[in-house]
């Protein structure tokens, strides 16, 4: 069956809440270059309060109801991070904690999950990267295998939301075709 026409949909969480994330920006560059094939919505994590136990009951907030909500009726998802302290952001870590409720049974059980660490150092995030892995892997969510997309030295590869490294996006754009691969076999399986 040729599937080249077919659109995914996938939620781009940026782990950044810096107005000039690069983060946030290589979700956009990537946004604009994976389309039609890849319908990526970006969202921020700035209306996502603080985990506690004592609020994640009906009626839900709003906010994690919404986040919870387009994570559930996307095809998968596309988390882009950086590195703070060798690990992932708090707000990454404080995102999934709220959206691995109910345990087990969340919305990103089984969602196919690509990562893309950056940083401005060298190692590009890879210390986050591996930290996010476990997470998701105790969320059961479903990690798309490859090559890990690690972006080093970010800041000089961006300027003025333009990507300069072609090789480094085309390595990235094809990790989400990947995404896309995974996402289109489901479909084939489901149907
Ligand atoms: C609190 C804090 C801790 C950081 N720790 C690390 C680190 O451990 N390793 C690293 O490579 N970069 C570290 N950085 C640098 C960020 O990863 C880098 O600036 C990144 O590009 C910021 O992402 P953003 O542009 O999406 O906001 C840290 C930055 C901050 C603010």
């Amino acid at each position: 069956m040729d599937r080249t026409g077919e659109t995914v949909r996938v939620v781009g969480i940026s782990g950044s809440l810096r107005r000039a994330s690069f983060s946030t920006s290589l979700l956009k560059i990537l946004a604009v270059k994976a389309a039609p094939a890849i319908d990526i919505q970006v969202v921020t994590l700035e209306d996502i309060p603080l985990y506690n136990e004592d609020l994640d009951r009906s009626p839900e907030v709003p906010s994690v109801a919404s986040f919870r909500k387009i994570i559930a009726a996307s095809d998968g998802v596309l988390i882009a991070t950086p590195e703070y302290n060798h690990g992932m952001p708090g707000v990454v870590k404080n995102a999934l904690d709220w959206a691995s409720r109910p345990v087990f049974e969340s919305c990103f059980k089984d969602k196919p999950v690509s990562i893309i660490s950056s940083s401005k150092a060298f190692t590009g995030g890879v210390r986050a990267q591996y930290q996010l892995r476990e997470t998701l892997i105790s969320m059961h969510a479903h990690l798309v295998m490859g090559p890990e997309v690690v972006v080093g030295g970010v800041h000089a590869k961006l300027a003025e939301d333009v990507y300069q490294d072609e090789q480094g996006l085309t390595f990235m754009l094809r990790s989400l075709d990947r995404l896309r691969e995974e996402i289109l076999g489901r479909r084939l399986v489901c149907a």
